[in-house]
């Protein structure tokens, strides 16, 4: 068991294999936090890890005990309107019109392995011996509301999952107007904060600040997780880099509206939080009801970012994605955007798919224009039938045309919108997210469908597994193209309108889980606009995300980096697309955009049709070469070398769990005369083993590739050099 209870002075020991995270109940009976960082052995000693104290202009917490307030303790799960005034984990409104709630500790059960989250995504475990889970009950006896914590800690992953679970006991209505998932009360303030923000185009960039007195946070109320910031951001050492310093890092596994981040008070302590956010948030819990607040991961380091993202990066492959292709190695596709956007019929799309056959690629996608009326992206959202104008031969027909090229066939859905164009919307005009009386806000000429709505819910399910079952559809991209706003339902009576975007996130999973599990063989990618949407949450249901719709190789550099420091590159589609690219206008050879490529699940972007001899034969070559990569960099651990925000060069390595295997790439984005001398160093090799470098007839030593490195010589903008390391003896 790697959780242990001192039940004398109730202090909770949670340990992974290389951390601790300790908890224990202070005077008053609430739980305070005791420690997170570097494994310990032994429970420490109280006295040096709970301070409590009084301090100047905060209440005491009981009024006979003047030794201590709560505004200076390191607490688990705060709550508001009390004798802490820093940002609270809980609010809550009861039927009085009070808003005072005093959590405080009445037990707790320990459970083997890791309990489901009903309706919600959740990483999981396959043997209870995997990981070990408590529940820390927490009551307000004046309310009657019971919040059970729940702690899971893994074994031999450092990771600390958790989630807040709140039960109505009273015999009336209460309001629930912020849960927080997650709160960590640390000592100190001397981190710098690391978030991933961006916009359409350029998602996931890495930004780095101290932090500083007040509240800094990232947050989306568009609901969805967005472009502009993920729900993740890391607190480090001052020093930490990539393979040193203390590395906290908090990823949210839900999908829509969220807040996190960091207060600093005035003592120079710092509160985290993550949670959904409560802009625009309320929930009314009926007398018996529960909530169920999604899941953070939280993963501790004490060796810098790498170890913290590989720590991620396996949690998550083998841990949250679930299905077929989470084991099995996922095929090279060619899709059709920017290759015809809308211009295309059933004789290009074969043809692609022959051109496709004859490279090696294994998969042809079908992305949008292929039902309704839809020639552009003004129309036919919400009528999932074929155009027979444009492929006489229906899905069906067509996908067995395209197999018969000897590819395999996938298809683009957009399940979650509808176009007022449409004859969806015109049989039914309340089924979007609306508020009546109001202009419904087109984005992209289309609405939202409203998925808090059982009804609207079946209705895709229907429609989309409709077209499943008819055809031979091994793969389906499900994109997302817009953001709510006009925030109303029909569906839901005035006092529950702000339970709207949550009960649409709910309503998603569901019809997510009901597709995904009906439909087993197929691979499914998600899309939002690119990587709008690139979260824990969807990764639950299918195991890929379209990175970004930005696909100019040295971007996706940015991108690609950015995103890996949490999500692992199985998660990554990524694809050659052609030149001038579509969305920097940016020339850059074909070489260096298969290999950025390559360092994700490899796809083409483009028209086939249009390459040179020449071009087939590096086109042949990079997919040959895929083939033989994606047997072990999906589940390779990722170092990353050299950070493009930090300079003009760009590395990262991927070596395979028994260091039999690696694979490094090497990237200049601008030329420089005389550069000076460029080497790159690898890591984590054998440093006793011989590795052979591909295309070389010679082994260098393990020691050697990291001690000297391997001379990089480049030319020109926009260069990249890979190599491909075999270990030669054990
Ligand atoms: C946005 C996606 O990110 C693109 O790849 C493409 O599928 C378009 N939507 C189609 O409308």
């Amino acid at each position: 068991m790697s959780i242990q209870v001192n039940e004398e002075n109730l202090v909770f020991h949670l340990r992974t294999s290389k951390t601790s995270y300790i908890m224990a109940v202070a005077k008053g009976k609430y739980l305070c936090h005791v420690y997170w960082g570097d494994r310990l052995n032994k429970e420490p000693d109280l006295n040096n890890g709970l301070i409590l104290r009084n301090i100047c202009f905060s209440a005491n917490t009981e009024n006979e005990d003047k030794s201590y307030s709560l505004d200076y303790a390191c607490q688990e799960y705060p709550t508001g309107c009390n004798t802490d005034f820093r940002i609270p984990a809980i609010s809550m409104e009861f039927n009085d019109g009070s808003r005072v709630l005093e959590l405080k500790y009445d037990g707790y059960e320990l459970i083997k392995g890791k309990q489901k989250l009903t309706g919600l995504p959740a990483t999981y475990v396959e043997e209870e011996s995997e990981a070990d889970t408590i529940n820390i009950i927490l009551r307000d006896t004046v309310k009657s509301i019971k919040v059970i914590l729940q702690y899971t800690a893994y074994n031999s992953l450092d990771v600390i999952t958790r989630n807040v679970k709140v039960v109505n006991e009273s015999g009336e209505p209460v309001r629930i107007d912020r849960i927080m998932s997650m709160n960590v009360d640390f000592e100190d303030s001397g981190y710098d904060m690391i978030e991933l923000s961006g916009a359409w185009g350029r998602e996931r960039h890495i930004e780095r600040t101290p932090l500083r007195s007040g509240i800094q946070a990232i947050e989306s109320r568009r609901g969805a997780s967005s472009h502009q910031l993920n729900p993740f951001f890391a607190l480090v050492d001052k020093n930490a880099d990539e393979s040193t310093g203390r590395v906290y890092g908090f990823n949210f596994v839900y999908s829509g509206n969220f807040t996190a981040g960091a207060e600093v008070d005035q003592l120079f302590k710092t509160r985290v939080f993550m949670g959904i956010n409560d802009y625009d948030f309320s929930w009314l819990l009926e007398a018996g009801e529960e909530f169920q607040a999604p899941e953070t991961v939280m993963v501790y380091s004490g060796a810098g970012l790498g170890e913290m993202s590989r720590t991620y990066h396996k949690l998550y492959r083998t841990r949250l994605v679930r299905g077929k292709y989470r084991d099995e190695v996922r095929p090279i596709l060619a899709n059709n955007w920017e290759a015809t956007y809308f211009d295309f019929n059933e004789e290009k799309i074969v043809g692609l798919a022959k051109e496709a056959a004859a490279l090696g690629i294994e998969l042809l996608v079908l992305d949008d224009g292929w039902f309704g009326r839809r020639n552009g992206d003004n129309c036919s959202l919400g009528d999932w039938y074929v155009n027979k104008e444009k492929l006489p031969s229906g899905i069906k027909g067509l996908a067995e045309k395209v197999n018969a090229e000897g590819v395999k066939f996938g298809l683009w859905f957009e399940p979650e919108m509808v176009s007022p164009d449409s004859d969806l919307y015109r049989e039914h005009p309340d089924w979007c997210i609306h508020v009546n009386g109001r202009t419904r806000t087109e984005c992209r000429s289309q609405l939202t469908l409203d998925l808090s709505r059982k009804e609207v819910c079946d209705y895709i399910i229907n429609a989309v597994s409709g077209v499943l079952d008819e055809a031979d559809i091994a793969y389906v991209k499900w994109d997302m193209n817009r953001h709510m706003t006009n925030l109303g339902s029909d569906g839901l009576p005035p006092e529950r309108q702000k339970e709207m975007p949550h009960r649409y996130m709910l309503g998603l999973y569901r019809v997510m889980e009901a597709i995904v599990s009906s439909h087993p063989d197929v691979l499914f990618e998600s899309c939002s606009g690119g990587g709008g949407r690139f979260d824990a949450g969807i990764l639950y249901y299918m195991p890929q995300t379209w990175t970004s719709d930005d696909t100019d190789a040295i971007e996706r550099l940015y991108i690609q980096y950015g995103t890996s420091l949490v999500y692992p590159v199985s998660a990554m589609g990524a694809h050659v697309s052609a030149v001038p690219n579509h969305q920097s206008g940016r020339v850059t050879d074909l070489k260096i955009r298969g290999d950025v490529a390559m360092s994700g699940n490899f796809g083409y972007e483009l028209d086939l049709m249009k390459f040179s001899e020449e071009e087939k034969d590096i086109v042949r070559k990079q997919v040959e070469t895929y083939k033989e990569l994606r047997s072990f960099v999906p589940s390779a651990d990722m170092y990353r070398l050299k950070s493009p925000f930090e300079g003009n060069d760009t590395a990262w390595q991927f070596i395979s769990e028994d260091k039999n295997n690696v694979f490094a790439a090497y990237f200049r984005i601008n030329s420089k005369v005389n550069p000076g001398i460029t080497r790159l160093r690898l890591t984590a090799l054998e440093p006793d083993a011989l590795y052979e470098l591909e295309g070389e007839d010679k082994a260098y030593g393990g020691d050697e590739l990291m001690n000297i490195g391997i001379i990089i010589d480049m030319w020109g903008d926009f260069q990249c050099r890979t190599f491909r390391l075999k270990r030669v003896n054990k």
